[in-house]
């Protein structure tokens, strides 16, 4: 990917997610955004609109909707929100068939027009679809990287400045391991303006707000009734996106393929990267406590019986 010139973004799946993170991205201007979906009419109705919004809010990236794959044609980044949240009645195992056959399907069109594109995944389950769509295109791990801790960290460290009654903006979070309930939340490395929330906050406190960001998905699902959260992970993907396209070189936490670090391997689990113009260019090895390490190797745990399921299902 060469820097300085004008990127295209693919954002397949044009539900709530994917036309948030179009919107983040056109509003940020990291690009022009081809907006994707198997409905018809969905994503030429939300480019559309979102080309309208442009005229009032002063951007200028075209934004297309498409049916046709073609059309994403040596995209620079895809972004994957094609999928099903889980809905009541359905087992893991239910939702692993269904979005494992959108992610193998979609990871073959990828790897016929966009064979360069550094490949963000937000559908859930997240670890276990990155792993997923990591095997299927068959792109070397650091261009297939997953979308969870961004949004984790967005939530402790929204929590945090509630809690404290400070801005959001002097926050700063680490969130690593898998998206769910296996989290794990790194109080030590979340800070107010370099001070950790450690000794800001007493002990319960912090329980307290880790305890939320854990459950923040569901927080919101149950208050909205229909659905789950878009803006906040829209506002996460399209964080990555940006240190992608203008290799910003951000430090994230993001579910990404391990050989070795934090004593994982083989399988993509969220840990702190440096993500830059080609994708995680670094995985960091923090020193963490007992439990957090125990917590991450509980999360792995997790993301591999996924795996397991994914090759019962013979998807994998
Ligand atoms: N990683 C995270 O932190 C995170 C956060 C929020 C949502 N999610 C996940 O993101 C996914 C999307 O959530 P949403 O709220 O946007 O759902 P949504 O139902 O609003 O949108 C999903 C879209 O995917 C489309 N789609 C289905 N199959 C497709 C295919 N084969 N090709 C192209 N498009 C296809 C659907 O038509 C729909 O428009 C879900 O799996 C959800 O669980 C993940």
């Amino acid at each position: 990917m060469s820097v300085g010139k004008r990127f295209k973004i693919a954002c397949i799946g044009a539900g709530n997610v994917g036309a948030t993170v179009a919107q983040f991205c056109v509003e940020m201007e990291l690009g022009d955004v081809v907006l994707t979906d198997v409905v018809e009419g969905l994503p030429q109705g939300k480019a559309l609109d979102l080309t309208q919004a442009g005229a009032i809010r002063g951007y200028g990236s075209v934004v297309t909707g498409t049916n046709d794959y073609a059309d994403i044609a040596d995209c620079d980044v895809c972004v994957v929100t094609a999928g099903l949240p889980r809905r009541p009645g359905m087992t893991r195992l239910d939702l692993l068939e269904k979005n494992g056959k959108i992610i193998a399907e979609i990871s073959q069109q990828i790897v016929q027009y966009a064979p360069n594109s550094v490949v963000v995944i937000v559908t859930n389950p997240l670890d276990v679809m990155t792993f997923m769509a990591f095997r299927k295109l068959g792109f070397p791990p650091e261009r297939v990287v997953g979308m969870a801790g961004c949004l984790d960290s967005a939530r402790l460290r929204a929590f945090v400045a509630i809690g404290l009654g400070v801005n959001v903006k002097t926050v700063d979070a680490m969130v690593l391991g898998s998206h769910g309930d296996d989290m794990v939340p790194l109080p030590q490395y979340t800070t107010v303006s370099g001070i950790p929330i450690t000794q800001l906050l007493r002990e319960q406190h912090i329980e307290a707000i880790v305890e939320r960001t854990r459950k923040g998905g569901g927080e919101i699902v149950a208050l909205l009734k229909t659905g789950s959260a878009y803006y906040a992970p829209g506002a996460s993907a399209a964080r990555m996106i940006q240190s992608i396209v203008r290799d910003e070189k951000q430090l994230l936490p993001c579910s990404a393929y391990v050989t070795g670090q934090y004593d994982l391997r083989d399988l993509y689990v969220g840990v702190p990267v440096r993500l830059g113009k080609d994708g995680v260019e670094e995985i960091l090895e923090l020193p963490l406590t007992n439990a957090q390490l125990a917590g991450l190797h509980k999360s792995a745990e997790e993301v591999r019986a996924g795996i397991a399921g994914l090759r019962e299902l013979r998807l994998l």
